[in-house]
């Protein structure tokens, strides 16, 4: 499945009420949204017809997200569905997932682009393929090793990889602490010493089966109830729905 289709599948499931999309380029991912949505780029560049309810920012993330109230465009300040697909460098990606989770619940859902290169050129910070993921898979280790409160994992996705996120925390402060070290970690020198797991696909989940889930129009009925939904509704939703064995949490 193509990481896009994957994306289209989980509007269709979801129905968020809201979607924000970091990256927009010439606006091929936007086209799948149908509801009140929210796009960054500092260069976008949109060619397609797009069918949304569309704030289309010019800027660039952490500018967008250093403003106040910056997502007044929507009924409730609340992200239903993001995609993060900004520059591909681990520091930015993992910048704004931070910056993303604030305004989630824990119904929310993080679709995250190119989270696994094929090669280890594709991988490359300094960008010298046409296809680039650059390093942000760091990101994916990252939030694996310091936040297993969240269910995070990778989608067997062509050509490129994707990676979902689930149950994020608005109020999670761990990462914010754990940042400068994080770069540290991350930011080195080409080549990138991508692990096989990774390049491999090791545990990365089969997309067909996991949009085939009952789980996704389960969450939408959870969270479109007027009560706020709470972190341990949505895990039992995906105990229940065998959604959290599908992806190995
Ligand atoms: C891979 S493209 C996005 C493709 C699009 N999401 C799609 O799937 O059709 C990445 C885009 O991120 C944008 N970008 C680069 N740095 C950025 C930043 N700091 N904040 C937001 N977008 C950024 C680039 O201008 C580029 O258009």
């Amino acid at each position: 499945m193509l990481r896009h289709e994957l994306l289209g599948h989980l509007h269709r499931l979801l129905e968020p009420r809201s979607y924000l999309e970091i990256g927009v380029s010439d606006g091929r991912s936007l086209t799948l949204s149908r509801t009140q949505t929210v796009a960054i780029d500092p260069a976008f560049k949109v060619t397609s017809e797009v069918q949304c309810d569309l704030h289309l920012v010019r800027a660039t993330s952490d500018e967008f997200f250093a403003r106040t109230n910056p997502l007044a465009h929507f009924r409730r300040p609340v992200v239903d569905l993001a995609f993060i697909d900004g520059m591909h460098l681990s520091e930015y990606t993992l910048r704004d997932f931070m910056n993303v989770e604030r305004y989630t619940t824990p119904a929310s859902v993080i679709v995250f682009d190119d989270m696994l290169p094929r090669t280890v050129d594709e991988a490359a910070r300094d960008r010298i393929t046409k296809m680039w993921t650059g390093d942000v898979y760091k990101v994916m280790q990252a939030l694996q090793k310091h936040r297993p409160d969240l269910l995070a994992f990778n989608v067997d996705t062509q050509p490129t990889g994707t990676s979902v996120v689930l149950v994020p925390d608005a109020t999670a402060p761990g990462l914010t602490e754990k940042y400068d070290d994080l770069v540290e970690e991350m930011v080195v020198d080409d080549p990138q010493d991508v692990p096989t797991e990774v390049l491999e696909r090791k545990h990365a989940v089969d997309p067909e089966k996991l949009v085939a889930s009952p789980a996704w129009e389960r969450l939408a009925q959870l969270r479109n109830r007027l009560r706020p939904t709470n972190a341990s509704q949505v895990r039992s939703l995906f105990r229940a729905t065998g959604l959290t064995e599908l992806v190995g949490g």
